[in-house]
């Protein structure tokens, strides 16, 4: 990761921290599409956010961003941003402060370019909204940050319009626009889901450059466990809206314990599976949001499962100081040895 080496007394600061985040649809029978997530994301850090489609990454995404949908809301639950909490800042300073720290990326790089506006004047609105930067200035620094993406005939780019552009150009200019404002954090939502198969890495090694050269955090939202498990410092995993296991990535194919962690992992074609093999899957489908869960969410697709998952929800504890899990199994297995319990996120 990018961060700068730090003594032992030195944990760099939160950027990101969502603390027992609930967010439901707005209706007077509300869908619970979070239930209590936790988590953090430190300076430098490259943390990887992980789980099947209908987890909740997403709106995880969306609401460190401010960015809920209509009709979805934050009913409980606190997001930090730099350390300052999103809901004790009225809309212009919260506005002001997303604008400046946090770049978001999303899976369809069109969605974040207007198709009838040329990119360089696109690019530079935040530069002339937030920092009341001149037009020629901030053109200059749009081509510089273009060129930092990889983008070498930056001033073709900036007079394109979108649709003149491949898919794997666009997100690196979705990218380059993200980082005009000097961010903290890029929240990069599935960013190469929508691209050409052979650009998918590019994107993800530019990514992981800018942590390193740049001491960008970046929150990598994927559902290739093991896609993340190489590119970033730490993995966690979400399963219907809930955070089951946090792991350094350097220890997940050996150390994870969560039986979904464990399937998620199996569920990934090695380069030995033959491809005319039928795709490994996780058997069964992840609970749907209006389905209240009194248990465990996995309980009906868990291998280890017993008579207490259904009834009661597993509470996350810390295996160690960077791995954390939510499940009864793990627990009942630690029974003999002291577990610290309440851990950081
Ligand atoms: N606007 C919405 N209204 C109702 N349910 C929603 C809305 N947005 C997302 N959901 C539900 O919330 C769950 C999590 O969605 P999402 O965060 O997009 O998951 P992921 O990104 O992991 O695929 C899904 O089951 C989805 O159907
Ligand atoms: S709590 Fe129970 S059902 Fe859930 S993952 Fe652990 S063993 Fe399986
Ligand atoms: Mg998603």
């Amino acid at each position: 990761m990018g961060t700068a080496p730090t003594t032992r007394d030195e944990v760099p600061a939160d950027v990101i921290g969502l603390s027992d985040l609930v967010v439901t649809t707005e209706s007077s029978d509300p869908v619970v599409i979070l239930r209590g997530v936790s988590l953090t994301v430190r300076a430098g850090e490259l943390v990887g956010l992980v789980g099947e489609s209908g987890s909740g990454k997403s709106t995880v995404a969306l609401a460190i961003a401010d960015l809920l949908p209509e009709g979805v809301v934050r009913a409980s639950g606190s997001v930090r941003v730099n350390g300052e909490a999103l809901d004790a800042l009225p809309a212009k300073r919260r506005g002001a402060l997303l604008g400046r720290k946090v770049a978001l990326v999303l899976q369809d790089p069109s969605a974040s370019l207007n198709p009838v506006r040329r990119i360089g004047p696109q690019m530079i609105e935040v530069l002339r909204f937030h920092f009341g930067v001149s037009r020629a200035e901030a053109l200059r620094l749009a081509a510089d940050r273009l060129r930092e993406v990889g983008i070498d005939d930056p001033g073709r780019v900036l007079a394109s319009y979108p649709d003149m552009l491949s898919g794997g150009m666009k997100q690196r200019v979705v990218i380059a626009m993200g980082l005009l404002a000097g961010p903290e954090v890029v929240i990069a939502d599935e960013p190469t889901t929508a691209l050409d198969v052979r650009v998918q890495a590019s994107v993800l090694d530019l990514l992981v450059r800018l942590n390193s050269e740049k001491d960008v955090a970046i929150l990598l939202v994927s559902h290739n466990i093991v896609a993340v498990g190489e590119y970033c410092d730490r993995v966690i995993v979400m399963y219907a809206g809930t955070i089951v296991e946090s792991l350094a990535a350097a220890d997940l194919m050996a150390s994870a314990r969560h039986p979904y962690t464990r399937a998620l992992i199996g569920s990934v074609p090695s380069l030995e599976t033959p491809t005319q093999a039928e795709l490994p899957t996780i058997p069964g489908s992840p609970p749907d949001p209006g389905d209240v869960l009194a248990g465990c969410p996995f309980e009906p697709r868990c291998p280890l499962a017993r008579a207490r998952c259904a009834t009661e929800l597993p509470r996350r504890i810390a295996l160690d100081e960077s791995h954390t899990v939510a499940c009864w199994a793990v627990e009942e297995e630690l029974a003999q040895h002291p577990v610290r319990l309440e851990p950081s996120c």
